[in-house]
């Protein structure tokens, strides 16, 4: 059996496998089976519907010096800038205003935000608004801290695998980070009963097919609820300035993949996405998305938090809703969980 087919069937397949499956949806019209397949279960769990996450960046400073960020700790050419939490909550009211439901606050690791201060901006966002999910994407922490985060009022939580290959995690980390706390983390977030995101990059410097495989069969073990995938974008401070950005049409085919993997996943179409095509976004949607999560936090600061060149510029809600639905999609505003149901 090819490996489409085997996938399709199957709903996953072993790394030889994937390597196979990348290889051959190379050729157009082979990939097509693929997104039609990805588009198909995202209906059938989701119809028509888009959800909206409000995200706050609160803070740029970071303890990691990750060789491809652009606010690693050794980038003396970032401005720093923390939100405080009157800053936060005038965030998450603008974000009630205009129809979101949850609120996704991302930082670097700042060690400023001890575990105190998250818990009490976790029990204010909640107490203000009990309606609307929280998601936390603050990097790794202790099983201890994700408990209190979790009791504090946290209802998800973001962290990027970023690779699941060990030797080449090692090429775009510094020595003092490793692949195997990440994956703890991420199986103590789901001990804690979150709903977990992983993700990964496409195109990141040294990956190849072979990596990528490894991260299809990391989320079929994780199964995390929510998958973040963008293309690679090179920062001009970091030194992987001169690398080339990674595929559009390739993070369109991996996003359909994991679409079939995991059908019931939470997927964004992801910043990075919007930054490399201006259709990104909608791309995004086409090839089995089925989450937007646009920046509520200041304007002033949006340009600070710049991960990378050329970060997609925020729009506004109409325009984006106006976006979702010429593509034949809906913006919805409820909280949008990861519903189980019984599997297929
Ligand atoms: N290009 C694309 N994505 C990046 N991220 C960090 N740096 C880059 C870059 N240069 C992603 C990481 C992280 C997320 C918040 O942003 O995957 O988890």
């Amino acid at each position: 059996m090819n490996p489409i087919d085997k996938l399709i069937k199957n709903r996953k397949l072993t790394k030889d496998g994937y390597v196979e499956l990348l290889n051959c949806i190379e050729k157009d019209e082979m990939a097509v089976r693929i997104t039609d397949e990805a588009v198909l279960l995202r209906k059938k769990y989701y119809g028509n519907k888009v959800y909206t996450r409000g995200l706050i960046e609160f803070t740029n400073y970071c303890r990691n010096n990750c060789f491809y960020c652009g606010i690693r700790r050794d980038n003396q050419t970032v401005s720093r800038y923390r939100l405080s939490l009157q800053e936060i909550l005038s965030c998450c009211q603008r974000g009630y205003e205009l129809g979101f439901r949850t609120f996704v606050l991302q930082g670097g690791e700042d060690p400023y935000f001890t575990d105190e201060r998250m818990v009490k901006i976790i029990y204010s966002v909640k107490e203000r608004y009990p309606d609307c999910a929280l998601t936390l994407s603050i990097g790794e922490k202790t099983y201890d801290s994700y408990r209190r985060f979790r009791e504090a009022g946290a209802d998800r939580y973001l962290l990027r695998h970023e690779t699941a290959d060990q030797v080449h995690y090692r090429k775009i980390h510094p020595k003092e980070m490793s692949l195997a706390v990440r994956k703890q983390c991420l199986y103590h977030l789901k001990t804690l009963g979150y709903q977990v995101g992983a993700g990964f990059m496409v195109g990141s410097p040294g990956q190849t097919y072979r990596e990528l495989a490894q991260d299809l069969v990391f989320l079929q073990e994780l199964q995390p609820q929510m998958v973040g995938i963008g293309p690679f974008i090179p920062h001009h401070s970091t030194r992987f300035a001169e690398e080339p950005p990674g595929s559009v049409k390739l993070t369109l085919r991996l996003l359909s993949i994991v679409r079939i993997l995991l059908p019931q996943a939470l997927i964004p179409a992801t910043t990075a996405l919007g930054t490399l095509d201006p259709e990104g976004r909608e791309k995004g949607l086409a090839a089995g998305g089925n989450v937007v999560m646009p920046k509520l936090s200041p304007a002033i600061y949006q340009k600070k938090y710049e991960l990378y060149d050329g970060e997609e510029a925020v729009e506004s809600m109409e325009s984006l809703a106006r976006r979702v639905e010429a593509i034949g999609y809906r913006l919805t505003v409820d909280r949008g969980d990861f519903v189980p149901t019984e599997s297929i």
